[in-house]
C-alpha cells in the first residue's frame, strides 16, 4: 500500500548538509502552520514555536556556547548544519504531556517538509545548554514564555546531501498479540 504520506514517511531521513537556498515566507508560513496544526493533549496548545532564520546573529550566538560548553572555542561547524530555517519547540514545564506534544509537533513539521521537497534534521542537542545556567537570558531572548523551557528544534531547508533513512530490526521491536 501506498500514498503520499506514507511515501514522505518512508523517505524522509535526517539532511545534515543544506544549500544556501532560503526558504520563501509562504514556505516558512506553511511550515508554521503545520507546526500549529499539530495535536496536544486536551488541546492544551501548550508549545511555543521560535522561528529563526539561519543567518540570525542569536542562533550564532547559541552555536558559539554550544560549542564552547563543549570546549571547542572557534567552532568551523554548527550544530543546525547551516540550515537556512531553524525552529525551536518550547512548551509549558510540568503538564505531563509536554514532551509528547513536542515531538508530534516536530514530526509534523519533519514530514511536512519532505512533502515539500526540503530536508530537515531534528535537533535536541542544543537541549543542556537552553535549559542549563543561560536559560532565563536565552528564554528572554527566544521570547519563550515564562513556565516554558526548550523541548526540541528542527533544521530545515534545500537538500544538500542525502542519506538513506536509518533501518531497523522489526523482530526485536514490535511484538503482535491477536
Ligand atoms: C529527539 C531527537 C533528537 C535529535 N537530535 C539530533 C541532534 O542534535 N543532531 C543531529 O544531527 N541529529 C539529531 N537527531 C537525528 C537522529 O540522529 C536521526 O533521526 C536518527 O539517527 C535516525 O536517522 P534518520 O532521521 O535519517 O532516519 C535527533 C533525533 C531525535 C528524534
Amino acid at each position: 500500500m501506498s500514498n503520499a504520506v506514507l511515501q514522505n514517511i518512508k523517505e524522509r531521513s535526517s539532511t545534515r548538509a543544506y544549500t544556501t537556498q532560503p526558504l520563501t515566507k509562504e514556505q516558512i508560513q506553511t511550515l508554521v502552520e503545520v507546526a500549529l496544526q499539530a495535536p496536544t493533549a486536551r488541546n492544551d496548545q501548550e508549545l511555543f514555536f521560535t522561528v529563526m532564520n539561519g543567518n540570525s546573529a542569536l542562533l550564532q550566538e547559541i552555536n558559539a556556547d554550544f560549542y564552547a560548553s563543549r570546549g571547542v572555542a572557534n567552532p568551523t561547524a554548527n550544530f543546525y548544519y547551516s540550515a537556512p530555517l531553524v525552529i525551536l519547540i518550547s512548551a509549558r514545564e510540568n503538564y505531563t504531556f509536554e514532551d509528547v506534544d513536542a515531538g508530534i509537533a516536530v514530526e509534523n513539521l519533519a514530514l511536512a517538509s519532505e512533502s515539500m521537497g526540503l530536508g530537515n534534521v531534528i535537533i535536541g542537542c542544543i537541549k543542556a545548554l537552553l535549559n542549563g545556567d543561560k536559560k532565563a537570558e536565552y528564554d528572554a531572548k527566544l521570547g519563550i514564555p515564562e513556565g516554558y523551557s526548550f523541548k526540541i528544534a528542527i533544521a530545515i531547508g534545500y537538500k544538500g546531501a542525502s542519506k538513506v533513512p536509518h533501518e531497523y530490526n522489526e523482530a526485536t521491536l514490535v511484538k503482535y498479540i491477536d
